[in-house]
């Protein structure tokens, strides 16, 4: 396996982290991964907002309904999508991946956290002072892990078809 696979498929989501700080090299490093995702006409239509403190990161957490989990987090990451961009959801989806396997390349650990459909995004906006033109697509919580859950995936065999669909 090449260096990518091996961090592909070393990633888990992981939801208890130790408190250690994230080097501030190794933040840099994933949100300029991030940047390098490709996006639609290169419009590049995001926003990446990086949350250290932890009354905010409290406040985050409140406001979300499954990730509680972000007020003991170290840090945490908000991609915004410029709204009036056709493929602005593919575009940060894309950055939000590409941020969260720079980080396991760094051996930083992170959750993707819903954003774009939950009933939030609005007042995530709002609370980290976000212009109007923008929404909340994922929230990415990170930090080095306390605990690893490794859960099951598919089998290939079950999920690949070769030129044209055929039911077994
Ligand atoms: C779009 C998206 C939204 C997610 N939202 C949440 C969430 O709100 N809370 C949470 O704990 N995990 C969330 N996750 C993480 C998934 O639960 C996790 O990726 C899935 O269980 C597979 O586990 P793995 O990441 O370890 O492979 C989200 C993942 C994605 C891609």
């Amino acid at each position: 396996m090449n260096i990518v696979s091996t961090v592909i498929k070393s990633r888990h989501s992981v939801r208890n982290f130790k408190p250690d700080p994230v080097n501030d090299l190794v933040i840099k490093d994933a949100i300029e991964c991030a940047g390098h995702a490709p996006t639609a006409m290169n419009l590049q239509p995001w926003l990446f907002g990086i949350i250290k403190n932890k009354d905010m990161l409290s406040k985050i957490a409140e406001l979300t309904v499954h990730s509680k989990f972000i007020a003991k987090s170290p840090l945490c990451f908000a991609i915004f999508g410029e709204k009036k961009e056709t493929y602005y959801l593919e575009d940060c989806c894309a950055a939000t991946e590409n941020l969260i396997l720079a980080l396991q390349a760094h051996g930083i650990t992170s959750c993707w956290v819903a954003g774009e459909k939950k009933q939030y995004a609005e007042a995530m906006r709002k609370l980290l002072g976000v212009p109007e033109n923008y929404t909340l697509v994922s929230l990415v919580a990170a930090g080095y892990p306390a605990e690893i859950s490794i859960v099951k995936k598919k089998e290939m065999k079950n999920l690949v078809f070769f030129e044209e669909f055929k039911e077994n």
